[in-house]
């Protein structure tokens, strides 16, 4: 078994004034402001002047959509952020061999097309995606987006019942099993950006399980996640997670899956306990603007 070893960082309260924590203490969540039909209207009329100046724009999902992802936290001019974020990411996939253009990839949580509108663009030496790609998310009317913008035929989409308070989906208890409707062993790798740091154990361990049981012998995940081992560098003035709910460390009581944190152990425990035979953090190229990733091989 090669599970890496990591030793955790002392986490140190943090302490003084931060206008950031300050700010967040009112709003937990940006991604709960773009269902405010006001703040959707203004955010996406700063988005018609950008989009009739630059025509790689004019595709991208509208400006609430993609603040509701993150993009860095801007809440203007995040376009570049959205189209480039990915390219780390698959470029260590596909490098690693951890996918090749005609993989199935499932993608949980993926919001707005920010990872697939890499695969369906993707180009190299005349080669395209010929694969399958298959996002899970929550949300419907991001969902919805995606299926108008991407061909049937290699991108499907399926909407997850979990319920979370940041995005705005009432429901089942928090820990509420969801089964992906496909098929057993299909699937060459199961991804998540930032999805990790947005659930509580039960849909953690629940996605583990599902990830596990759709992926092929040799197939991997990657999972993006806040560590605890490895802080993000907001650590300390945006970021505290103070509170723990269970093995989860959240930064507000009232939205908890506003910003979740984990260890390493945990994370090993769980995908151990699951099947997975080999289990490491790694860390993209590109540095600091990328969260740790738990990869983990069946
Ligand atoms: C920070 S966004 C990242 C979106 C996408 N992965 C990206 O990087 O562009 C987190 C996404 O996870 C989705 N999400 C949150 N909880 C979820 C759950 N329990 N199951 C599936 N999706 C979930 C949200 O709706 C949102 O689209």
């Amino acid at each position: 078994m090669a599970y890496s070893s990591t030793t955790p960082a002392a986490i140190a309260p943090a302490k003084g004034f931060s206008l950031d924590r300050a700010i967040r203490k009112v709003f937990p969540s940006t991604s709960k402001l773009t269902f405010n039909p006001l703040f959707k209207a203004v955010v996406n009329a700063s988005d018609v002047l950008p989009r009739l100046v630059f025509p790689e724009f004019r595709g991208l999902p509208p400006n609430h959509l993609r603040i509701r992802i993150g993009v860095g936290n801007r809440i203007l001019n995040n376009q570049v952020h959205y189209l480039t974020h990915a390219r780390d990411f698959w470029m260590f996939a596909f490098s690693e061999k951890l996918a090749d253009a005609g993989s199935t990839v499932l993608d949980i949580g993926s919001g707005c097309g920010r990872w697939a509108h890499w695969l369906r663009d993707y180009n190299f030496r005349g080669r395209t995606f010929n694969g399958r790609y298959i996002g899970i998310d929550i949300d419907a009317e991001a969902i919805a987006w995606c299926e108008q913008n991407f061909d049937a035929e290699r991108f499907r989409f399926h909407h997850s019942t979990h319920a979370s308070v940041s995005y705005n989906q009432a429901g089942e208890a928090t820990s509420s099993y969801y089964a992906v409707p496909e098929a057993e062993g299909t699937v060459d790798l199961v991804v998540s950006n930032s999805l990790l740091t947005h659930v509580l154990e039960g849909e953690l361990e629940n996605y583990i399980k599902e990830s596990y049981r759709l992926l092929k012998t040799g197939g991997a995940i990657m999972h993006s996640h806040f560590n605890l081992d490895y802080p993000p560098a907001t650590y300390g003035t945006r970021h505290t997670f103070q509170h723990s709910i269970g093995n989860a460390r959240v930064e507000s009581m009232e939205q908890p899956e506003a910003a979740v944190a984990y260890r390493t152990d945990y994370l090993f425990k769980v995908c151990r306990e699951a099947g997975f035979s080999t289990c490491e953090i790694v860390h993209m190229p590109g540095g600091a603007q990328h969260q740790p990733i738990l990869l983990c091989k069946k």
